[in-house]
């Protein structure tokens, strides 16, 4: 499956969503994780509308980058490349139970927040990813 809006995403991330160790985290195994974890899901669209920046770790590997926000796209862009990149790569197996997909209603709901991409890492600390 192919998505307009994932090409953005892949020159960091790459087409396999196995992003580049200590660079770009990987998108598999990883957007579930942040799907399952309370909160998850408003953190992710506002990660996509205003980027975030502090260290992060993912599997032992640690990112000190900067996520650029891609609040220019549409709210049906946003909902089109996070359900792009929670079902694919194998990551549609690993979805908390009852997941939804995304809505362009609830990219438009968070569009207000305004946060910066150092509110938005506050913001992640409250999931307590491991
Ligand atoms: C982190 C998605 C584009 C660089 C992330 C995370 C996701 C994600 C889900 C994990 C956040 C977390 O663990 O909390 C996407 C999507 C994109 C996109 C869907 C396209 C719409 C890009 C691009 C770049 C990039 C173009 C490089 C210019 C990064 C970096 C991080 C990150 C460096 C880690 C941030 C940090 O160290 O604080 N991205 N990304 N991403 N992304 Fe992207």
């Amino acid at each position: 499956q192919t998505s307009a809006v994932y090409n953005q995403c892949a020159g960091c991330h790459q087409s396999n969503g196995m992003g580049v160790p200590g660079v770009f985290p990987p998108l598999v195994g990883h957007v579930p994780q942040i799907l399952e974890a309370k909160g998850g899901r408003d953190y992710i669209i506002q990660l996509l509308l205003y980027g975030v920046q502090g260290e992060i770790t993912y599997k032992g590997q640690k990112y000190n980058g900067v996520m650029p926000a891609f609040g220019q796209l549409k709210d049906d862009q946003i909902a089109e490349v996070l359900n792009h990149i929670a079902t694919q790569w194998g990551n549609d197996k690993l979805l908390p139970a009852g997941f939804k997909p995304f809505t362009a209603e609830e990219v438009k709901a968070l569009r207000d927040k305004k946060l910066t991409a150092a509110q938005v890492y506050e913001l992640r600390k409250t999931l307590n990813l491991k």
